[in-house]
Protein backbone atom coordinates (compact mmCIF):
# COMPACT_ATOMS: atom_id res chain seq x y z
CA UNK A 1 0.00 0.00 0.00
CA UNK A 2 1.69 3.41 -1.04
CA UNK A 3 0.26 6.46 1.28
CA UNK A 4 -0.14 10.26 0.01
CA UNK A 5 3.51 12.76 0.73
CA UNK A 6 2.45 16.26 0.03
CA UNK A 7 5.46 18.79 -1.06
CA UNK A 8 7.07 20.36 1.38
CA UNK A 9 4.93 23.63 2.55
CA UNK A 10 5.96 26.56 4.95
CA UNK A 11 5.30 26.07 8.74
CA UNK A 12 3.15 29.06 8.32
CA UNK A 13 1.02 27.25 6.06
CA UNK A 14 0.68 23.94 8.12
CA UNK A 15 -2.98 22.70 9.07
CA UNK A 16 -3.55 23.14 13.14
CA UNK A 17 -2.61 19.19 14.21
CA UNK A 18 -5.73 18.92 15.85
CA UNK A 19 -7.34 18.94 12.20
CA UNK A 20 -4.52 17.48 9.85
CA UNK A 21 -5.66 13.32 9.25
CA UNK A 22 -3.05 10.93 9.90
CA UNK A 23 -4.10 8.89 6.47
CA UNK A 24 -2.43 5.53 7.69
CA UNK A 25 -4.65 5.49 10.55
CA UNK A 26 -7.98 6.78 8.57
CA UNK A 27 -6.95 3.59 6.08
CA UNK A 28 -5.83 0.94 9.01
CA UNK A 29 -9.48 2.29 10.75
CA UNK A 30 -11.23 1.76 7.74
CA UNK A 31 -10.15 -1.24 6.75
CA UNK A 32 -10.62 -2.49 9.77
CA UNK A 33 -14.40 -2.01 10.18
CA UNK A 34 -14.42 1.19 11.75
CA UNK A 35 -15.92 3.50 9.23
CA UNK A 36 -19.62 2.48 10.71
CA UNK A 37 -18.46 4.22 14.01
CA UNK A 38 -17.18 6.91 12.02
CA UNK A 39 -19.06 9.69 13.55
CA UNK A 40 -18.00 9.21 16.80
CA UNK A 41 -14.43 7.78 16.10
CA UNK A 42 -11.28 9.91 16.54
CA UNK A 43 -7.68 9.65 14.92
CA UNK A 44 -4.68 10.64 15.65
CA UNK A 45 -3.42 13.46 14.14
CA UNK A 46 0.54 13.51 13.80
CA UNK A 47 1.78 16.45 11.72
CA UNK A 48 3.77 14.27 9.49
CA UNK A 49 3.50 16.18 6.25
CA UNK A 50 1.37 19.22 4.68
CA UNK A 51 -1.72 19.49 3.60
CA UNK A 52 -2.72 19.80 -0.39
CA UNK A 53 -1.56 23.46 -1.95
CA UNK A 54 -5.85 24.37 -1.34
CA UNK A 55 -6.20 25.61 2.30
CA UNK A 56 -7.83 29.04 3.32
CA UNK A 57 -5.69 30.90 5.50
CA UNK A 58 -8.91 31.93 8.05
CA UNK A 59 -9.78 30.66 11.64
CA UNK A 60 -11.34 27.25 10.84
CA UNK A 61 -15.24 26.76 12.12
CA UNK A 62 -15.43 24.83 15.05
CA UNK A 63 -15.73 21.22 14.62
CA UNK A 64 -18.94 20.97 16.78
CA UNK A 65 -20.52 23.17 14.64
CA UNK A 66 -19.63 22.00 11.27
CA UNK A 67 -20.87 18.55 12.80
CA UNK A 68 -24.01 19.79 14.40
CA UNK A 69 -25.24 22.93 12.29
CA UNK A 70 -26.59 20.69 9.06
CA UNK A 71 -28.68 20.97 6.00
CA UNK A 72 -29.65 16.91 5.50
CA UNK A 73 -33.03 16.75 4.20
CA UNK A 74 -33.30 12.95 4.29
CA UNK A 75 -33.05 13.61 8.09
CA UNK A 76 -35.32 16.24 8.78
CA UNK A 77 -35.41 20.12 7.53
CA UNK A 78 -33.98 21.48 10.98
CA UNK A 79 -30.35 22.25 11.69
CA UNK A 80 -30.04 19.81 14.32
CA UNK A 81 -32.34 17.26 12.81
CA UNK A 82 -29.41 15.51 11.05
CA UNK A 83 -27.40 14.85 14.29
CA UNK A 84 -30.53 13.67 15.83
CA UNK A 85 -32.32 11.53 13.29
CA UNK A 86 -29.45 9.79 11.57
CA UNK A 87 -28.13 7.47 14.22
CA UNK A 88 -29.50 4.90 12.04
CA UNK A 89 -27.74 5.45 8.96
CA UNK A 90 -25.49 2.67 8.10
CA UNK A 91 -22.87 4.39 5.86
CA UNK A 92 -21.40 1.12 5.62
CA UNK A 93 -20.66 -1.42 3.42
CA UNK A 94 -21.23 1.06 0.88
CA UNK A 95 -20.86 1.49 -3.26
CA UNK A 96 -20.86 4.11 -5.83
CA UNK A 97 -22.17 3.51 -8.98
CA UNK A 98 -20.05 5.26 -11.91
CA UNK A 99 -21.98 4.80 -15.75
CA UNK A 100 -23.42 6.63 -18.23
CA UNK A 101 -21.35 8.20 -21.52
CA UNK A 102 -17.94 6.14 -19.90
CA UNK A 103 -15.67 3.46 -21.39
CA UNK A 104 -15.48 1.31 -18.29
CA UNK A 105 -18.64 1.88 -16.06
CA UNK A 106 -17.96 0.11 -12.61
CA UNK A 107 -19.58 -0.11 -9.31
CA UNK A 108 -16.78 0.75 -6.79
CA UNK A 109 -16.70 -0.18 -3.37
CA UNK A 110 -15.93 2.11 -0.85
CA UNK A 111 -12.64 0.93 0.29
CA UNK A 112 -11.81 1.31 -3.16
CA UNK A 113 -12.38 4.86 -3.13
CA UNK A 114 -10.45 5.36 0.24
CA UNK A 115 -6.98 3.69 -1.49
CA UNK A 116 -7.42 6.90 -3.84
CA UNK A 117 -4.74 9.10 -2.84
CA UNK A 118 -6.76 11.63 0.00
CA UNK A 119 -6.09 15.16 1.05
CA UNK A 120 -6.91 17.54 3.32
CA UNK A 121 -8.33 20.71 2.00
CA UNK A 122 -9.75 23.68 3.81
CA UNK A 123 -12.27 25.43 1.98
CA UNK A 124 -14.25 28.06 2.51
CA UNK A 125 -18.53 26.59 2.47
CA UNK A 126 -21.11 29.43 1.69
CA UNK A 127 -24.44 28.29 2.01
CA UNK A 128 -27.17 29.47 -0.43
CA UNK A 129 -29.10 30.98 3.25
CA UNK A 130 -26.50 33.50 3.84
CA UNK A 131 -24.23 31.40 6.48
CA UNK A 132 -20.32 30.14 6.26
CA UNK A 133 -18.12 28.11 7.65
CA UNK A 134 -14.50 27.12 7.31
CA UNK A 135 -14.08 23.38 7.22
CA UNK A 136 -11.04 21.27 6.69
CA UNK A 137 -12.15 18.20 4.20
CA UNK A 138 -10.35 14.92 3.57
CA UNK A 139 -10.97 13.95 0.27
CA UNK A 140 -9.53 13.49 -3.62
CA UNK A 141 -10.42 14.81 -6.52
CA UNK A 142 -13.40 14.21 -8.29
CA UNK A 143 -11.35 14.22 -11.73
CA UNK A 144 -9.64 11.39 -10.21
CA UNK A 145 -12.52 9.18 -9.93
CA UNK A 146 -13.76 10.61 -13.95
CA UNK A 147 -10.98 9.20 -15.23
CA UNK A 148 -10.84 5.56 -13.72
CA UNK A 149 -14.18 5.47 -15.80
CA UNK A 150 -12.58 6.92 -19.30
CA UNK A 151 -15.31 9.68 -19.98
CA UNK A 152 -16.42 9.31 -23.86
CA UNK A 153 -16.60 12.78 -25.96
CA UNK A 154 -19.77 12.89 -25.62
CA UNK A 155 -20.31 13.50 -22.23
CA UNK A 156 -20.64 16.69 -21.29
CA UNK A 157 -22.29 16.80 -17.85
CA UNK A 158 -21.69 14.71 -14.64
CA UNK A 159 -25.22 13.52 -12.65
CA UNK A 160 -24.88 12.84 -9.34
CA UNK A 161 -27.98 11.01 -6.66
CA UNK A 162 -28.57 10.39 -2.86
CA UNK A 163 -29.12 7.30 -1.88
CA UNK A 164 -33.29 6.72 -0.96
CA UNK A 165 -33.63 4.56 2.57
CA UNK A 166 -37.39 5.88 3.66
CA UNK A 167 -36.27 3.38 6.65
CA UNK A 168 -33.26 4.91 7.71
CA UNK A 169 -33.91 8.27 6.88
CA UNK A 170 -37.09 9.64 8.21
CA UNK A 171 -37.15 12.43 6.63
CA UNK A 172 -37.80 10.13 3.42
CA UNK A 173 -40.53 8.26 5.21
CA UNK A 174 -43.22 10.89 6.77
CA UNK A 175 -46.27 12.14 5.98
CA UNK A 176 -44.62 15.60 5.37
CA UNK A 177 -41.68 15.39 1.97
CA UNK A 178 -40.30 18.81 1.71
CA UNK A 179 -38.30 17.47 -1.61
CA UNK A 180 -38.25 15.02 -4.35
CA UNK A 181 -36.23 12.22 -3.38
CA UNK A 182 -33.54 11.31 -4.49
CA UNK A 183 -31.70 14.39 -3.60
CA UNK A 184 -30.35 14.94 -6.93
CA UNK A 185 -27.44 17.00 -8.71
CA UNK A 186 -24.86 18.01 -11.59
CA UNK A 187 -22.29 19.31 -12.53
CA UNK A 188 -20.67 20.59 -15.85
CA UNK A 189 -17.90 18.11 -17.29
CA UNK A 190 -15.56 20.58 -16.94
CA UNK A 191 -16.45 22.04 -13.30
CA UNK A 192 -16.19 18.34 -12.46
CA UNK A 193 -12.90 18.26 -13.87
CA UNK A 194 -11.35 21.41 -12.08
CA UNK A 195 -9.26 20.43 -9.30
CA UNK A 196 -11.20 22.34 -6.26
CA UNK A 197 -14.02 19.63 -6.74
CA UNK A 198 -13.22 16.78 -4.67
CA UNK A 199 -15.20 14.17 -3.32
CA UNK A 200 -15.03 14.24 0.42
CA UNK A 201 -14.92 11.67 2.52
CA UNK A 202 -13.28 12.75 5.94
CA UNK A 203 -14.18 15.79 7.86
CA UNK A 204 -11.81 16.95 10.63
CA UNK A 205 -8.91 14.53 10.45
CA UNK A 206 -12.19 11.60 10.72
CA UNK A 207 -14.65 9.88 8.52
CA UNK A 208 -17.78 11.89 7.48
CA UNK A 209 -20.73 12.05 10.46
CA UNK A 210 -23.69 10.46 8.91
CA UNK A 211 -24.80 13.96 9.22
CA UNK A 212 -22.50 15.72 7.03
CA UNK A 213 -23.07 13.20 4.41
CA UNK A 214 -21.15 9.83 4.67
CA UNK A 215 -19.56 8.23 3.41
CA UNK A 216 -19.05 10.27 0.50
CA UNK A 217 -20.51 13.84 -0.74
CA UNK A 218 -18.95 16.48 -3.04
CA UNK A 219 -17.43 19.55 -2.32
CA UNK A 220 -18.01 22.56 -4.88
CA UNK A 221 -16.48 25.06 -3.00
CA UNK A 222 -17.11 28.10 -5.56
CA UNK A 223 -20.43 27.15 -5.61
CA UNK A 224 -23.54 27.25 -2.80
CA UNK A 225 -23.41 24.35 -0.61
CA UNK A 226 -26.66 22.59 -1.85
CA UNK A 227 -24.66 21.78 -4.90
CA UNK A 228 -22.60 19.71 -2.46
CA UNK A 229 -24.99 16.59 -2.67
CA UNK A 230 -24.48 13.95 0.30
CA UNK A 231 -24.17 10.17 0.14
CA UNK A 232 -23.51 9.72 -3.22
CA UNK A 233 -24.72 6.35 -4.63
CA UNK A 234 -24.64 7.40 -8.34
CA UNK A 235 -22.63 9.55 -10.81
CA UNK A 236 -23.94 9.55 -14.18
CA UNK A 237 -21.89 10.86 -17.02
CA UNK A 238 -24.59 12.43 -19.50
CA UNK A 239 -24.94 14.66 -22.50
CA UNK A 240 -27.57 16.79 -21.09
CA UNK A 241 -27.99 19.28 -18.39
CA UNK A 242 -28.70 16.93 -15.23
CA UNK A 243 -31.46 18.47 -13.04
CA UNK A 244 -30.95 19.78 -9.86
CA UNK A 245 -33.09 19.18 -6.36
CA UNK A 246 -33.39 22.74 -5.75
CA UNK A 247 -33.46 23.86 -9.20
CA UNK A 248 -36.43 21.49 -9.44
CA UNK A 249 -38.03 22.86 -5.97
CA UNK A 250 -37.79 26.32 -7.20
CA UNK A 251 -36.68 27.17 -10.31
CA UNK A 252 -36.55 30.66 -10.00
CA UNK A 253 -34.32 30.69 -6.43
CA UNK A 254 -31.69 28.10 -6.95
CA UNK A 255 -30.11 27.59 -10.63
CA UNK A 256 -28.11 24.68 -11.84
CA UNK A 257 -24.86 26.81 -11.51
CA UNK A 258 -25.51 28.08 -8.20
CA UNK A 259 -21.86 30.02 -8.10
CA UNK A 260 -21.34 31.85 -5.06
CA UNK A 261 -22.41 36.14 -6.78
CA UNK A 262 -23.02 38.76 -4.12
CA UNK A 263 -24.32 40.73 -6.93
CA UNK A 264 -27.13 38.32 -7.81
CA UNK A 265 -29.72 38.13 -4.62
CA UNK A 266 -32.00 35.77 -3.96
CA UNK A 267 -35.47 36.41 -4.57
CA UNK A 268 -36.12 36.54 -0.91
CA UNK A 269 -32.62 37.84 0.81
CA UNK A 270 -29.40 39.31 -0.09
CA UNK A 271 -26.50 37.17 -1.23
CA UNK A 272 -23.66 40.70 -0.60
CA UNK A 273 -22.55 39.78 2.75
CA UNK A 274 -22.96 36.42 4.80
CA UNK A 275 -22.80 35.19 8.86
CA UNK A 276 -19.28 33.20 9.45
CA UNK A 277 -20.58 30.59 11.59
CA UNK A 278 -19.20 31.55 15.45
CA UNK A 279 -18.82 35.01 14.61
CA UNK A 280 -22.52 35.77 16.20
CA UNK A 281 -22.91 38.17 12.72
CA UNK A 282 -26.79 36.91 11.53
CA UNK A 283 -28.17 40.34 12.51
CA UNK A 284 -26.03 42.88 10.86
CA UNK A 285 -22.87 42.81 13.43
CA UNK A 286 -19.92 41.15 12.10
CA UNK A 287 -21.05 40.03 8.67
CA UNK A 288 -18.82 39.00 5.83
CA UNK A 289 -18.63 40.82 2.65
CA UNK A 290 -19.35 37.75 0.17
CA UNK A 291 -16.38 37.31 -2.31
CA UNK A 292 -17.72 36.33 -6.06
CA UNK A 293 -17.12 32.76 -6.69
CA UNK A 294 -16.71 32.51 -2.92
CA UNK A 295 -13.15 33.85 -3.03
CA UNK A 296 -11.91 31.47 -5.88
CA UNK A 297 -12.76 33.61 -9.23
CA UNK A 298 -9.23 33.95 -9.79
CA UNK A 299 -9.07 29.94 -9.83
CA UNK A 300 -12.55 28.88 -11.98
CA UNK A 301 -13.88 32.48 -12.91
CA UNK A 302 -12.55 31.22 -16.40
CA UNK A 303 -15.25 28.34 -16.98
CA UNK A 304 -17.54 30.81 -17.53
CA UNK A 305 -16.40 33.41 -19.45
CA UNK A 306 -18.23 34.76 -22.31
CA UNK A 307 -21.73 33.61 -19.66
CA UNK A 308 -24.15 36.09 -18.84
CA UNK A 309 -23.77 35.45 -14.49
CA UNK A 310 -26.90 36.81 -14.22
CA UNK A 311 -29.13 34.78 -16.22
CA UNK A 312 -27.37 31.68 -15.58
CA UNK A 313 -27.02 31.84 -11.52
N1 LIG B 1 -27.41 16.55 0.13
C1 LIG B 1 -28.51 15.84 0.37
N2 LIG B 1 -28.57 14.58 -0.10
N3 LIG B 1 -29.58 16.34 1.02
C2 LIG B 1 -29.59 17.63 1.48
O1 LIG B 1 -30.59 18.07 2.08
N4 LIG B 1 -28.36 19.73 1.64
C3 LIG B 1 -27.43 20.59 0.91
C4 LIG B 1 -26.05 19.93 0.77
N5 LIG B 1 -26.20 18.55 0.38
C5 LIG B 1 -28.44 18.43 1.24
C6 LIG B 1 -27.34 17.84 0.58
C7 LIG B 1 -27.28 21.91 1.51
S1 LIG B 1 -28.60 22.96 1.34
C8 LIG B 1 -26.14 22.30 2.11
S2 LIG B 1 -25.92 23.92 2.60
C9 LIG B 1 -25.05 21.36 2.40
O2 LIG B 1 -25.37 20.03 2.01
C10 LIG B 1 -24.78 21.36 3.89
O3 LIG B 1 -23.69 20.55 4.21
P1 LIG B 1 -23.26 20.40 5.73
O4 LIG B 1 -24.44 19.95 6.53
O5 LIG B 1 -22.14 19.40 5.76
O6 LIG B 1 -22.79 21.78 6.18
Amino acid sequence: MSFYRPPRVPASQITPEHCFLSRRSFLAAAAGGALAAAGSAAFAAPLTASKSQYMVDETLTPEKDVTSYNNFYEFGTGKGDPVANATDFKATPWTVKVDGLVGKPKEFGLEELLALPLEERVYRMRCVEAWSMVIPWIGFPLAALLDKVEPLGDAKYVAFETVVRPEEMPGQSGFFQPLPWPYVEGLRLDEARHPLAILAVGVYGKTLPNQNGAPIRLVVPWKYGFKGIKSIVRITLTDKQPPSTWNLSASNEYGFYANVNPEVDHPRWSQASENRIGEGGFFGANRRPTLPFNGYAEEVAGLYSGMDLRANF
